[in-house]
Order: structure tokens, then sequence, then C-alpha cells
């Protein structure tokens, strides 16, 4: 009988739970499920806790359906971050979780900057005050829903709610909790002083354990209708950026790697020794699971920039036929520029009502040119992300994943317009594995994340960067858009 460990990955889309060989690190088995993302105002996103826990118990048990030979020993926990959980004093949830994509708190963000200054914000906890993070939505609750907001008895994010639920003990972790605005990057504790002066009881919020820390033991009645066995460790584990991090080995101690996500956002993280926040708050500063912290870039409309134009304008046309179009144009797109900006931006703009634009058009432009201008957009943007990242802390190669990442053209110009090696993984299990990795090392089974990579699958194909004028003369186009276009909104 050989021992696996279980990762659980609670995304927004749905949960991806998967059991790892404990000595090999090969999938043994997989199951996902989807939940429904409920929208009830333009620009509020929630979901409903209840359909994660099903969702996940469903996936949980079909994987322990398939462990025939293989002995679970533990349970790691990643998930999507931000999101808030409010729950009564018996555990119940109060409301729908407001999740990380949620754009209703701008007001509550204006409150805190008003008491609590950006840049003591920035030094404290490595990030201004975001429309998106768990804090601004509990100081929306307390305006805009007293009786909720009086009920209150904690605020959990949502993979911590899911162990909550699994095992009865309510704890988070410092990859997560950095994610929600009030934690002090230094001590990897909650800032008593920041929720002091917002008049918040540091009650509401769990205590912060360690990453690979195990945050209990799955109760009998869970164990009983998943398959596992009851009392299995589950390790507290780490945010979806975070634990994805872990499933390609970066980490803290080799600061040359760090990762490209060109998922429906496009994601750059950087790992970093000690917590360093851009002075202006343009990229997100984050402690990571293994003692460490990472920066981390996000343009939110990647794969989804791509994904609008297919829906938009090309129905049924499958990606790769886009992508053999893409080619037929010549790198700058003959002049076109795309800003990605669909659903707002964050990094660097921090700006929800920043929007999209081709610019530049001319009657000689063909579908190639504005299909390549969006792939080159989305590349441009992530580069105005890199330039803040690298002033603080340079990487020198990006494992590239996400859906994008599959595509060579797309990779090609994403090498040649950051400037940096792009190195394909063999195998990407995602935010999962490294929930897997984290619950490894969680249970002592490796004595450190270091002594676990060794599992990892080795890197499959390298994409070295090419200097080409064209683009450097288009990026220095690109980052006038964003200002230009201010005036048209
Ligand atoms: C990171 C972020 C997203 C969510 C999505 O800051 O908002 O990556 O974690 O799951």
């Amino acid at each position: 009988m050989t021992d696996v460990v279980v990762g659980l990955d609670l995304g927004t889309g749905g949960v991806r739970a998967i059991a790892v060989d404990l000595l090999q690190g090969q999938v043994i088995a997989k199951e996902t499920r989807s939940y429904p993302l409920l929208i009830p105002q333009p620009g509020w996103t929630e979901q409903n806790p209840s359909d994660w826990v099903e969702a996940s118990l469903d996936a949980l048990f079909d994987v322990a359906q398939q462990l025939d030979g293989h002995r679970a020993i533990a349970l790691g926990l990643s998930g999507q971050m931000h999101g808030m959980v409010p729950l009564d004093a018996e555990g119940k949830v109060i409301r729908p979780a407001i999740l990380w994509n949620d754009q209703r708190t701008g007001k509550a963000v204006d409150a805190i900057e008003a008491t609590i200054p950006p840049q003591e914000l920035i030094q404290r906890t490595g990030n201004p005050a975001i429309t998106g993070f768990q804090l601004p939505k509990l100081v929306w609750l307390r305006t805009e829903e007293p009786q909720a907001y009086a009920r209150l008895w904690q605020i959990l994010l949502p993979k911590d709610y899911l162990g909550y639920v699994l095992t009865g003990e309510s704890v988070t972790e410092p990859s997560d909790a950095s994610g929600v605005g009030c934690l002090n990057l230094a001590t990897r504790q909650w800032d008593t002083d920041i929720l002091n002066a917002l008049n918040l009881n540091p009650a509401l919020f769990p205590p912060v354990i360690e990453s690979t820390a195990i945050a209990g033991r799955l109760k009998s009645e869970i164990a009983t209708r998943v398959g596992l066995p009851a009392g299995l460790p589950v390790v507290a584990g780490g945010g979806d950026n975070a634990a994805a991090a872990i499933g390609l080995g970066i980490s803290s101690s080799n600061l040359n790697r760090g990762s490209l996500s060109i998922g429906t956002s496009g994601v750059i993280f950087a790992p970093c020794q000690r917590p360093i926040p851009d002075p202006e708050g343009r990229v997100h500063l984050f402690c990571h699971v293994d003692g460490g912290y990472h920066q981390l870039g996000v343009t939110l409309g990647a794969g989804g920039s791509l994904r609008w134009y297919r829906d938009t304008f090309a129905p049924n046309v499958p990606y790769t036929d886009l992508m053999d179009m893409a080619e037929r144009s010549l790198p700058g797109a003959r002049g076109v520029l795309f800003l990605p900006h669909l659903s707002g931006e964050r990094s660097p703009h921090l700006d929800p009502d920043t929007r999209g634009a081709w610019v530049n058009l001319s009657l000689a432009h063909t579908q190639p040119d504005i299909i390549r201008a969006v792939l080159e957009g989305v590349a441009f943007s992530l580069r105005e992300a890199l330039e803040v990242i690298s002033a603080i802390a340079p990487v020198h190669q990006l494992l590239a994943t996400g859906g994008g990442a599959r595509s060579n053209i797309w990779l090609r110009i994403l090498a040649d317009i950051l400037q940096t090696e792009l190195i394909a993984p063999k195998a990407e299990e995602g935010a999962a594995y490294g929930a897997a990795i984290l619950a490894m090392v969680g249970v002592g089974a490796y004595p450190n994340l270091e002594a676990a990579f060794k599992i990892l699958p080795q890197d499959a194909s390298v994409v070295q960067p090419q200097v080409n004028a064209v683009y450097e003369a288009g990026f220095k186009r690109y980052k006038l858009l964003y200002d230009a276009l201010k005036a048209v909104r």
C-alpha cells in the first residue's frame, strides 16, 4: 500500500481535488466539480459557501473511490483569495460569500484610506486598500447590512471556511491572510493598530498559523461521507497563487524563478525574501507559504480578452485558428495597439474604471492584426507590471502556465515583450498540487519544501527572449494609452 496526499483547490469556477503519490509525485486521481457564480447586481460577485462544500465533498468522495491500493495520509487546502464568508456564533453562514473580483466596495476603500493613509497601509500590509480584498468587504457589511454585521462571530477566507467545515477549527495562514488587507507583513499576524483605528474587533479574524501547520483533523461524519480516514490531518495550505507557485517549485530560496500564468487573468508571481513593497503599491506584496514573501502583478484581462474577442467577433472559431491568424500578421500588429482593460485593471494602475481599446486602426488592417494586437496588448500590460516588480526583486525565468501558455505564438510574443526566459513545465496540476506538497511537509513526510520539490516534474521546453525593436517602440506607445484614454471614459 503506497501513501498519497490529497490536495484541494477551491477555485472560482469550481473545485479540483487530486491525490498525489508521496514518493513519485504522480497524480493518482483527480476530480473537478463546478458551482454557480452569482451576480446579484452589476459589479457584484458572490457564491454560496454551501455550494463549495457540496462540490468539495463530492470531489473528495470521487477521489477517495479511486484510491484502491493507496492510503491517504493528509489533505492540503488552497483556494481563491480575498473572499469573505461571514459566520455567526453557531458557525452558520450569515449571507453569501463576497468574492475576490467583486467591485462593490469603492466607498469602503475610501473610508479605510481616510482613516489610514495609503502609504501607511502599504508599509504595514504590502498593499493599499483594494476593492477586491476582504477588509473593505467587512467595512461594507458594517454600513450596508448592519443586521448581518451585528450577528458576526468571524469572517473566513474561502478555503479556510472549507477547512472549518472539514475539521471544526477556524484558522488561516499567512499567504491568504495577507490578501485580506490588515495582515502586518513583518509579524505575519493581524495588525491590531489598523483594526483598532477602523474600530474593528480583531476577534473577528481567525488565528494565523503556518501554511504547513495542521489546521485540524477530518471530522468523523465528514470522513464517512467522503470515504477518507477520520482524523486525517488537514494542513492549512495557501492562497491559490502561492499554492500554484509551490506546485511549480517556486519558493523564496530561489529568487531567480517566478511564474507567469495566462488564464482568464494574467499573473506574474515573483518570490522575495523580505517584505519590501512598491512605494506606490502598484503590484501586490503578499506572504509566501514558506516564510518568505512574493510580489504579484495581475492583469485582469489576459485569456479573458481573447475569449471576449472570440465570443464577440469569431464565435465557434477554435483558439488554434485564431492563433494561426495572428501568425499572419507581423510583430507590432502592423501598428495596431490593444489596451486589455476590459474589466478594469489591477497592476500597475489599480483602476476598476479603466476600459479597453484598439487604437491606430486603418482600412489596411485585417483580422490577423486585430487578434495579434490582443495577444501583444496582454503582454505589454504584463510588462508594465514586471517593470515594477523587477525594480524591487528581478526574476530571470518565468514558468509559464495556464491555457494561454499552451500557444507557441503567445509564448514567443510574451518572451520577447517581457524580455524574460519562459519555461513550459512538463506537467501542470495547478494549486491543488501545491496544496498537496504543503500537506506532505505538514505531516513531516518531507523535512521542508525544498526536499519535497524533488518529486516535481522536470521542465519541458524553454523560450529564450529575442530583442525586437518593433516591440520596444510598441511598448513606449502602449504606455501612453492609459492616460490618453482617461479623457474619453
Ligand atoms: C489574486 C487574485 C486572484 C484570486 C483568484 O490577488 O485576486 O488570483 O486568488 O482565484
